[in-house]
């Protein structure tokens, strides 16, 4: 193992935006054992008096979910939501067939807002634009927002929950770009839909706030068009447009893997170019920016057929080691694109491409669980323009990165500030310098760090401390300057 430098320039008048808390969201959707099992699962010696799993409920509060995107995904686009509320015993059970499962509908709208509440998350839920109709869709939204006294706002108090619940947040639909989704459709009709649906929704309560459905991976065909097109349709009735991405390292090849930074920081760049380029067009003076709704790593799992049975095991992705080293740097980008970048929602929450897996007595905190936790928790304020001189490596797919990956955040009501740094290099410590070039705290508080020799390592049940983070002391901060040495493969988060 080489030893080499980097150094890191922090400076708190070089502020790039403030950091959205709405990008330390997450995602849960009506797909395997990710409602039924993860979150609810009434039989479990660990469920509360709802039916909430206790365990689960307390990770989400670690993780600190701001926000909760619900209830799909590619199930949305097949969801009567009227099925998930009133009497459960009068529930349909239904063949749902995004993931050919059966849906029973035990957890519904309802349970969802009082599961947010439990964990102190804001809700985001998705309308149905695939087999459902726009007024169904302006049906939810009167269901959910409008006070008592119409037809489906009585229905809700009938149901036992008398004030509306306010929503703010709601996706036109999922992923409607892609063929396998149920009532796919054109980008113009796509368009055409998500803006009439839009205007309904909006005469139920004009307060909310809408993503509109931008391609589900930069590998679509229609990639960035359908994003142009939908957006000129749309662009007046939107807030938000969604990107969805899941990195993958099928191929094994690990330096590219570390180095997917440069993919999620082009993603943004791509579809940040096109909303300025619809305003212009368009002369508008709405801004519409970006909702990061679906974002993850998932190769190493595709089994997606329920065959036919209740909360089936789906797509439940073991993490590794160099699985957090990318998520860490994903976190990175949502920083370093802070002034576009609202929304974020880390899909899924359990079990499901999850940061923690279930069994009905106990859970698991994978690897990726960490970076979220400590990006959460210690990301707020500004994010700041931070200058990095490191050496690089060369990667087959986005050629030369350099070796370290940064992002900083500062929060002048608090005066707390956070540094994070991934050392992709497999084999190189960096002797890294960080140099406040404006005013420099006193010590560093503490520093939390995930380094590992074996990229594939990862935790289970058996050995849930195989890939955990370590907290190392702080140190006073010398003339502005402090030194680190960062170990090969880690992630690193200074708090001071
Ligand atoms: O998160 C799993 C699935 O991935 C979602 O249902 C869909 O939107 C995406 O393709």
């Amino acid at each position: 193992m080489s030893n080499t430098t980097a150094r890191i320039f922090i400076d708190t008048n070089r502020i790039i935006s403030d950091i959205s808390p709405l990008v330390f969201s997450g995602f849960a959707e009506h797909m395997g054992r990710c409602i039924y099992q993860g979150i609810y699962e009434p039989d479990s010696p660990l469920a509360d008096e709802n039916g909430f799993r206790t365990d689960v409920m307390a990770a989400m509060r670690e993780l600190n979910f701001r926000m909760i995107r619900y209830p799909g995904g590619n199930f949305l686009s097949g969801y009567n939501w009227l099925d998930g509320v009133g009497p459960k015993s009068q529930r349909p059970r239904r063949k749902e067939l995004a993931w050919q499962s059966i849906e029973t509908n035990q957890f519904g709208t309802n349970e969802f807002m009082q599961f947010c509440r439990m964990i102190n998350a804001k809700p985001m839920l998705g309308v149905n634009l695939g087999t459902g109709s726009i007024s169904e869709a302006a049906s939810l939204v009167e269901y959910v927002n409008a006070p008592a006294g119409s037809k489906f706002a009585d229905l809700r108090v009938s149901h036992g929950y008398k004030d509306p619940y306010g929503v703010e947040y709601w996706c036109l639909g999922n992923e409607m770009d892609g063929p396998w989704q149920i009532g796919h459709l054109e980008a113009h009709e796509y368009g055409l839909k998500a803006r009439e649906a839009a205007k309904m929704m909006r005469w139920h309560d004009p307060r909310i706030k809408l993503a509109l459905c931008g391609s589900s991976s930069t590998h679509m065909p229609t990639y960035p068009d359908w994003d142009r097109s939908v957006l000129e349709h749309c662009w007046d009735m939107v807030d938000y447009l969604s990107l969805h991405y899941y990195a993958q390292n099928a191929d094994n090849d690990t330096s590219s893997f570390l180095a997917s930074s440069a993919q999620f920081e082009s993603q943004i760049d791509t579809l940040a170019g096109t909303l300025r380029y619809v305003k212009a067009k368009l002369r508008s003076k709405h801004e519409v920016t970006l909702s990061w709704d679906e974002w993850n790593v998932w190769y190493k799992n595709g089994n997606m057929q329920g065959n036919w049975t209740e909360a089936p095991h789906l797509i439940e992705e073991v993490y590794n080691h160099e699985d957090a080293l990318v998520v860490a740097q994903w976190m990175n980008v949502f920083l370093r694109k802070a002034d576009i970048l609202k929304i974020a929602c880390l899909a899924q929450i359990v079990n499901v491409i999850g940061p923690i897996l279930t069994t009905s007595n106990s859970m698991l905190r994978q690897s990726i669980f960490f970076p979220f936790m400590y990006f959460s928790r210690y990301a707020t304020g500004q994010s700041l323009d931070v200058l990095t001189q490191s050496p690089k490596t060369e990667t087959a797919k986005y050629g030369e990165m350099p070796l370290i990956d940064t992002s900083a955040s500062y929060d002048p009501a608090t005066g707390e500030s956070a540094i994070f740094i991934v050392n992709r290099s497999q084999d190189q410590a960096l002797t890294t310098d960080i140099v406040w070039q404006s005013v420099a705290p006193a010590r560093i508080k503490t520093i939390y760090q995930m380094a590992h020799s074996d990229v594939k390592a990862a935790n289970s049940f058996e050995h849930p401390d195989t890939v955990v983070p370590v907290t190392l002391p702080g140190m006073p901060v010398n003339n502005n300057k402090v030194t680190l040495s960062l170990p090969p493969l880690s992630f690193t988060v200074i708090t001071a």
